[in-house]
């Protein structure tokens, strides 16, 4: 069965709002793993605008199932990473004043920064995944790069409005799934995921986990978060 990697990020994003201590993504993490969730997953902004590092710090300790830092490819968070040693590293192109990531690395273009990062963050016996569109160039210099994984951004499919526009970045999802696993990485996704989109992708197979945030934090305002994390973990039942 896929796994669920629970995105904290908005819960951190609330807290900031007040600058106070709740609500605290610690606990939201705990809840989530509680609910069914087999990982948690946060991105440590260069600008710290949600999670900061004391958060990084006590997940480290207190996280059961797995923990995905996602970061850019920088020095500072290198550094972090090789400090903290979260069981799995995402890489993820940053830019300052998106509202959340905008599109997946430019493997091809950064392919010596991004074999450089992989090779000491590995060294550190870190996993590395990389956040690449479903593209097959994209996929192909990933494998050059030796990372262990790929996640696959999932924005274009969760943006498709008409029928036809889905199918075709259906397609292409499920194109670039076969593909990266063919050469030998493993294949996560993320991005958009919601209630409704999920099923089709799910369907898909190939795919080990999800990295899912907004959809889950927005449905748990409302039902509360065990409600929220357990639902979509019966989603992925399907897949
Ligand atoms: N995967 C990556 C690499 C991301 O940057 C994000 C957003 O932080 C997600 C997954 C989760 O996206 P969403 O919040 O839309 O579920």
């Amino acid at each position: 069965m896929a796994k669920l990697g629970l995105n904290v990020d908005h819960i951190a994003t609330v807290r900031q709002a007040r600058g106070g201590v709740e609500p605290d993504p610690v606990t939201a993490a705990a809840i989530g793993e509680m609910a069914g969730a087999e990982g948690i997953t946060i991105h440590l902004r260069e600008d710290r605008r949600h999670i900061q590092d004391r958060d990084l710090e006590i997940l480290r300790s207190t996280v059961k199932s797995k923990l995905n830092l996602e970061m850019a490819a920088t020095q500072e968070m290198v550094r972090i990473a090789l400090t903290v040693k979260p069981e799995q590293v995402t890489l993820v192109p940053e830019k300052r004043q998106e509202l959340t990531t905008e599109g997946g690395l430019d493997v091809i273009v950064n392919i010596k920064q991004i074999t450089d990062t992989i090779k000491r963050l590995k060294d550190g016996g870190i996993v590395v995944s990389l956040f690449v569109d479903p593209n097959q160039e994209q996929i192909k210099a990933s494998k050059k790069t030796g990372t262990d994984y790929i996640e696959i951004h999932t924005g274009a499919y969760a943006g498709a409005v008409m029928w036809d526009e889905q199918q075709h970045e259906l397609e292409n999802i499920d194109t670039a799934v076969k593909l990266a696993r063919k050469v030998g990485m493993g294949v996560n996704a993320g991005h958009g995921l919601n209630y409704v989109n999920i099923k089709a992708v799910a369907a898909l197979g190939g795919i080990e986990e999800y990295n899912i945030g907004h959809s889950i934090i927005a449905r748990a305002m409302l039902v509360g978060l065990d409600r929220a994390v357990r639902d979509m973990v019966e989603l992925l039942k399907y897949a």
